[in-house]
Parts: C-alpha cells; sequence; structure tokens
C-alpha cells in the first residue's frame, strides 16, 4: 500500500519536545547536589513553557490548542472508533494524546513554579522566591515539589507506554515524526498549515523574557 508522507510537526515543535525532556532529564540529575544548574535547568524550562503557550495560540496548526483540545463527547467518539477500527488518520494529536499533552504541561508547569518557592532543609539553597515566605511554608513546598515529580515520572511512563502501544498494536512509529517533522499516513491526510517567522521570533522573545525575570525572581533592577 503507498503511502503519502506528510509534514506532521513544525521545527519549533520538535526542537521545544526534545529540549524539554533534555532539561528535565538536567534538573532529575542536579536535584540534589548541584543546585546552581538545577535552578538553571528550571528557569529554562519555564522559558519553554511559555514559549510553548504561545506557540499554542500562535503557532504551527498542529501545535494549536484550539486544534487538539477536544472535549469528553470527542474522546469517546475517538475511543469507540478507535476499538471498531473505524478512527481516521490526522496529522497532530489525537483527542486522547491531548489529555496527556496538557496533563504534562501542566505538571512541567505546576513542578517549576513549586521549585520557585521551595528551599532545603538547612535554609542554604532556595528558589528565587522563597526567601518572600514563611519558613516552613518554603519546606512544606518543598515536600509538594518533590511529590509533583514522582507524580511527573508516573505520567513520563505513561507516555512512553502510550509510544509504545502505538508501536506494537498499530504499527505506527510516533517517534520518527517527533524528530524529523514528517510521518507517513496511509490516505490523503491535511497536512501541517506552518506559522510566519515573525510568530517563531516573538515565541523566542517570550521564552527567553520569562526564563531571564523567574532567574531574577521576577524583581527589578
Ligand atoms: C521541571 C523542573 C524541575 C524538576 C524535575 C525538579 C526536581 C526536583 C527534585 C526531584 C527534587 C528533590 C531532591 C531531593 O531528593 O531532595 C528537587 C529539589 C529542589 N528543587 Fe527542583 N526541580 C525542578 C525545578 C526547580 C526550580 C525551577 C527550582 C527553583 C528555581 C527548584 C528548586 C529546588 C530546590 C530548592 C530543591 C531542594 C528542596 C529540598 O532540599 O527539599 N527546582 N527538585
Ligand atoms: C521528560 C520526559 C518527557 C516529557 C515531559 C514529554 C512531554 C511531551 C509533550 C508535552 C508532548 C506534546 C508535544 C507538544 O504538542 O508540544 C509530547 C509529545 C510526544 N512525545 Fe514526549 N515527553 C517526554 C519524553 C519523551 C520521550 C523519551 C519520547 C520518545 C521516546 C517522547 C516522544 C513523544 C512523541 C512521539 C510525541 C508526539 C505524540 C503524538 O504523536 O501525539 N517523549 N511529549
Amino acid at each position: 500500500m503507498s503511502e503519502t508522507p506528510t509534514r506532521v510537526w513544525d521545527g519549533p515543535t520538535r526542537l521545544f519536545h526534545w529540549a524539554l525532556v533534555i532539561l528535565i532529564v538536567v534538573a532529575w540529575l542536579t536535584a540534589e547536589e548541584q543546585m546552581t544548574v538545577h535552578r538553571g535547568a528550571g528557569y529554562a524550562i519555564l522559558g519553554l513553557l511559555a514559549f510553548r503557550v504561545w506557540w499554542g495560540l500562535a503557532g504551527g496548526s498542529t501545535a494549536r490548542f484550539s486544534n487538539f483540545v477536544r472535549g469528553p463527547a470527542a474522546i469517546r467518539r475517538y475511543l469507540s472508533e478507535s476499538r471498531e477500527g473505524t478512527a481516521g488518520e490526522h496529522a497532530g494529536h489525537n483527542p486522547l494524546g491531548a489529555l496527556s499533552v496538557l496533563a504534562l504541561l501542566g505538571l512541567v508547569a505546576l513542578q517549576v513554579i513549586l521549585g520557585l518557592f521551595a528551599i532545603d532543609e538547612d535554609g542554604f539553597e532556595g528558589g528565587p522566591l522563597s526567601d518572600g515566605i514563611d519558613f516552613d511554608l518554603a519546606r512544606q513546598i518543598a515536600e509538594w515539589h518533590e511529590l509533583s515529580f514522582r507524580l511527573l515520572q508516573g505520567l513520563v511512563v505513561l507516555h512512553l507506554g502510550a509510544i509504545v502501544f502505538y508501536a506494537v498494536r498499530r504499527r505506527e512509529d510516533l517517534v520518527r515524526p517527533m524528530i524529523t517533522g514528517v510521518r507517513r499516513f496511509r490516505g490523503q491526510v491535511g497536512g501541517l498549515v506552518p506559522a510566519p517567522l515573525w510568530r517563531l521570533v516573538v515565541g523566542v522573545a517570550i521564552g527567553l523574557a520569562v526564563g531571564f525575570a523567574a532567574s531574577r525572581g521576577f524583581r527589578l533592577g
């Protein structure tokens, strides 16, 4: 059967994804001993998230929230069509995958925000906003920061599980498109509508500004 190569992910979305993966691993590996690197990775992640929100509003079509966030009815329909094998192919996240995308983005955001207020046991190392709050509260937040990381780990395992499921049961490789941007469909599928370059420039500026501001504890001067 002939397959049509179709562009599904734009460069910025792919770069966002792999940079996020690398930075989360860096934050994880440096959480105990190398707080400066740990915080730096966190600021960069916050910048990436700010970029992704912008890109979800103004980026390429498959990255847009309005194109993949769907209500419960659409998810139910997708599930029953998948079971019957009648779900159509489409570029971008499917209605169910969209839920995990939102959960992953939301939990990473929570992780970073809690980190900004967290402090270690001795009060030596903390996030840039930890000095503005009570020590006990900052310690409590540090506990939540650890807890939310356990949740994030669980969600990433599910994320990888879903990808393995698609590879094994559906014989669909989702990873290669996240690297090359191109996916092969059996039929004709409307592909990515890219965003103009100026939107990328604005998004990068927003990401850099947010990451930098966070590193200064959102203080002027
Ligand atoms: C996605 C990004 C992040 C991840 C995955 C992450 C992960 C973690 C983990 C797993 C710990 C617990 C280490 C332990 O076992 O004691 C930790 C501690 C900590 N993190 Fe993060 N973190 C992130 C972002 C941040 C940010 C942005 C900040 C602040 C700018 C921050 C500040 C801290 C502090 C101060 C601690 C020490 C808390 C303590 O000793 O109890 N983290 N982080
Ligand atoms: C820290 C670990 C990870 C996090 C937080 C994460 C997060 C995400 C997010 C937020 C998206 C949505 C992309 C977007 O629209 O912006 C996504 C998609 C995706 N991720 Fe990950 N990811 C992680 C690890 C991985 C790894 C290790 C792989 C590959 C082995 C992977 C493969 C994919 C693929 C293939 C998609 C596209 C799924 C689709 O076709 O709908 N991810 N990931």
